[in-house]
């Protein structure tokens, strides 16, 4: 079991079950994760920031309006931060704020701005638990998605016998632990490729595409959490290199990636080629800025890159290769015909010009290999990439054993 670079977001509200999450903190941190804390006001009435401070290593959010804390990392960020939230103990009073969407604290905020799954530990005395007003939140809860966790049965604080205790750290950091999935790719090595590529025309201008890389580093990140060593190949891009990958190397062009590619996929078993790689490069490369003429055109004489893929695809002994392909229109029979052309095992294909793509923050996916396809749904990115690693371990054992 590990949680190693798992970023959890642990949300304590007032109850007395509170103390039982200090224990909680230490014993996600046993298995690697990062956490970070926020109590709501009456949290701090059961046990203090600074117990929570020193048990996570890291600062413990109380308001919503703290300048400096908002400073330091505002809850917006927090939100984004969070893999997962886990609000134990949720009370009564925390789980109708967030069936009815209220953001009058942090907590409630963050939840509301986190694309993040949302499991919530309930404690509280067996009589709140049973009443329907309780009950009908957790159902509105449950049907947006939150996850519960409990509560268990037994002796309570007040004295009174029944269902409301807040289930043991163990079990919560069990759950929380599943909720990560299994280590599909654990022994191998994987080499993703994301971004856009830059052809230089001269030292000030290139011709380049709007890949953001968010997707290839999603699925980077995706594949080193499922345990593969990761080599990342990025593009020109500005984005922080994702927790847990082995190695990352920086590119320019398309030949510098196809170089850098074809250094590390020797030892490789799978290749996501999720870069938008650019199809020409000015055949010459002035080493001047280019001058207006009067109005006379100028031109530009292109060469075709190296098609990374397909120079893999070649190879005798060649990775698990996984292409993505941007289509505009008639996605099944453009993404079939490339996925032959090019000699892939999988193609990953998402319809652009509708909204998703390269510049939005959700995407969908419709994966096709040699006899089958699957459907991945519009979701975020991070979740996408997620099921195709799923998809691709699945199809990589397949093939390979
Ligand atoms: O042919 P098209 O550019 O649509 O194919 C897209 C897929 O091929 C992507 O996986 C991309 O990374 C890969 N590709 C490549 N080398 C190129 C062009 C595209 O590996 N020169």
């Amino acid at each position: 079991m590990s949680l190693a670079q798992r970023r959890i977001l642990l949300g304590v509200s007032g109850g007395i079950a509170a103390y039982k999450s200090c224990e909680l903190v230490r014993r996600l941190r046993d298995l690697g994760a990062e956490v970070r804390v926020v109590m709501t006001e009456g949290a701090t009435h059961f046990v203090s920031a600074t117990t929570f401070q020193a048990l996570s290593g890291q600062p413990v959010r109380t308001s919503l309006w703290d300048a400096e804390a908002e400073a330091a990392m505002g809850h917006i960020e927090l939100a984004r931060w969070a893999e997962r939230i886990i609000i134990a103990p949720a009370s009564a009073d925390l789980l109708a704020r967030l069936a009815h969407g209220m953001a009058n604290d942090l907590l409630t905020t963050v939840c509301l701005a986190s694309a993040a799954p949302v499991y919530v530990a309930p404690a509280m005395n067996q009589q709140m638990w049973a009443h329907p007003a309780v009950q009908a939140n957790i159902d509105t809860l449950r049907q947006r998605g939150v996850h519960l966790l409990g509560p268990a049965s037994g002796d309570q604080a007040c004295g009174d016998i029944g269902s409301g205790r807040m289930l043991e750290p163990l079990e919560l950091r069990e759950a929380i632990v599943a909720s990560f999935g299994k280590p599909v790719l654990r022994g191998l090595k994987v080499v993703v490729s994301a971004g856009p590529t830059y052809e230089d025309i001269d030292p000030v201008r290139f011709i380049g595409n709007r890949s953001s890389g968010r997707m290839g580093f999603a699925v980077a990140e995706a594949a080193a959490q499922a345990g593969a060593e990761v080599t990342l190949v990025a593009g020109p891009v500005s984005l922080a290199t994702p927790p847990g990958i082995a190695r990352r190397v920086d590119v320019r062009s398309a030949v510098q990636m196809r170089d850098a590619v074809l250094a590390a996929t020797p030892q490789a078993d799978i290749y996501i080629g999720a870069a938008a790689v650019g199809d020409y490069r000015p055949a010459e490369v002035a080493d001047h800025k280019l001058k207006k003429h009067d109005g006379a055109a100028l031109e530009l004489h292109l060469t075709e890159n190296p098609d990374i893929l397909a120079t893999l695809a070649a190879q005798t002994v060649r990775p698990f290769l996984v292409g993505f392909a941007a289509e505009t229109h008639d996605v099944a029979r453009y993404a079939r015909d490339k996925l032959q052309r090019k000699g892939l095992d999988m193609i990953a294909a998402n319809q652009v010009g509708s909204g998703l793509g390269f510049e939005a923050d959700d995407n969908a996916l419709n994966l096709y290999w040699a006899d089958g396809a699957a459907e991945l749904a519009r979701t975020s990115k991070t979740e996408l990439a997620r099921q195709l690693v799923t998809q691709v371990a699945e199809r990589y054992r397949a093939v390979r054993g």
